[in-house]
């Protein structure tokens, strides 16, 4: 499939916006300060905090999964067996201090503000991250 281009310069901080890639949903999120503070917050109640799974690009293999903490790049498709997770943000139930997430409503998964999946949860892995990369400020192409 061709890449797509997503004009980014309108989002707003805790923003979520969305596209499709290959038939796949994709989001975007401008993450709030207190979204990136929160990413240390949930380590130990994680699977793979470091993001240390094969199948992603080498840029999501760091604790925001992301090439710039403040953007946050994700197939929104939840890794157990392909429901749609919702983007929560407030009230994510998982933790002190921790307002956002998404949540799949399908058999309870839970990840975190950076797709990385929490413990005891069915989906074996964190979200998939595509291969993207930012044209300039206000351009991420994907793909
Ligand atoms: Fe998401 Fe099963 S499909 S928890």
């Amino acid at each position: 499939g061709a890449p797509v281009e997503m004009k980014i310069d309108k989002i707003e901080p805790g923003q979520l916006v969305r596209s499709e890639w290959r038939g796949s949903p994709v989001w975007v999120i401008r993450r709030t300060q207190a979204m990136i503070d929160s990413l240390p917050l949930v380590e130990d109640n994680l699977r793979d905090p470091d993001s240390e799974q094969p199948q992603q690009p080498e840029y999501a293999k760091n604790k925001h999964r992301s090439i710039d903490p403040e953007w946050f790049v994700a197939v929104g498709i939840c890794t157990h067996l392909g429901c749609s997770p919702q983007f929560i943000q407030r009230d994510f139930g998982a933790m002190e201090g921790v307002d956002a997430g998404f949540f799949c409503p399908c058999h309870g998964s839970r990840f975190d503000i950076a797709g990385r999946v929490f413990q005891g949860v069915p989906a074996p892995t964190n979200l998939m991250i595509p291969p993207h990369y930012f044209v300039d400020d206000a351009t991420i192409l994907i793909g």
